[in-house]
């Protein structure tokens, strides 16, 4: 399953889908909130969305399932490694990180989500598209599809973020294969903390990519995929 990032929606893996779909059998979903997918008008938590996770998993009849989670999905997939760890075959995490956010982080979005309540998604779009990628291309890419999703689910997310738990401990309990992949150029999570959640876990592989920045399925894709690809070998 690949799970997208914030506040982005499912076509951010539309480059991927052709590398890997000879090896596996895709899901790919809209998080609740974006793309075409509806939310609730009630507080929620990354937990909550790994729970939708687990449903549709349970939907499909799947048991088991290698997760690759980018950035806020990976903070998700951690979530749902935490609650379901039977549900979870491998895990990938793209351009994200197992910490919590500072006290000044946590208050920013705070503030950023009354802005984008009473702004627009616009707000969010012009502050992180810069952030998002190292060429101009990806970056009014990634404005464009940021512009396109819904109050609500910016929001909520941004709380669910700021509320997210620090899960670096229990990366050592993982019993399953972890991947790692990150752009060194990352201006939204610094490679460092790909190198430190390394140095938690002897299940986990590194892949640093050099010159990419926060979207490595769009700036890097071929490697990103053959990256993937290495959770079904250790
Ligand atoms: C994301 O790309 O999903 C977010 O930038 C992650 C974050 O804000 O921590």
């Amino acid at each position: 399953m690949l799970i997208h990032g914030f506040p982005l929606d499912r076509s951010i893996w539309n480059e991927l889908v052709p590398l890997l779909e000879d090896r596996f059998d895709l899901i790919v979903p809209d998080l609740r909130g974006f793309g075409r997918s509806g939310t609730v008008d009630a507080p929620y938590t990354l937990t909550d969305m790994g729970d939708d996770i687990a449903a549709l998993l349970d939907d499909l009849e799947i048991d088991k399932a290698y997760l690759a989670g980018h950035s806020m999905g990976g903070y998700l997939a951690l979530a749902f490694a935490k609650k379901h760890p039977e549900m979870v075959s491998g895990l990938a995490l793209v351009s994200s990180q197992a910490a919590g956010d500072s006290p000044e982080r946590k208050q920013g979005r705070y503030d950023l989500a009354g802005k984008v309540m009473e702004q627009g998604p616009a707000v969010v779009a012009e502050a992180m598209a810069p952030k998002m990628a190292t060429g101009e291309r990806l970056q009014q890419f990634a404005r464009v599809l940021m512009s396109e999703q819904g109050v609500a689910g910016i929001s909520g997310c941004l709380k669910a973020m700021a509320e997210r738990e620090d899960l670096r401990t229990e990366l050592a309990d993982f019993d399953f294969p972890l991947v790692l992949i990150h752009g060194d150029a990352d201006a939204l999570i610094p490679i460092e903390q790909a190198r430190d959640t390394l140095t938690r876990t002897d299940r986990a592989r590194l892949v640093e990519l050099p010159g990419v920045g926060h979207l490595p399925m769009l700036e890097a894709a071929e490697a990103t995929a053959e990256a993937l690809k290495q959770l079904e070998t250790f």
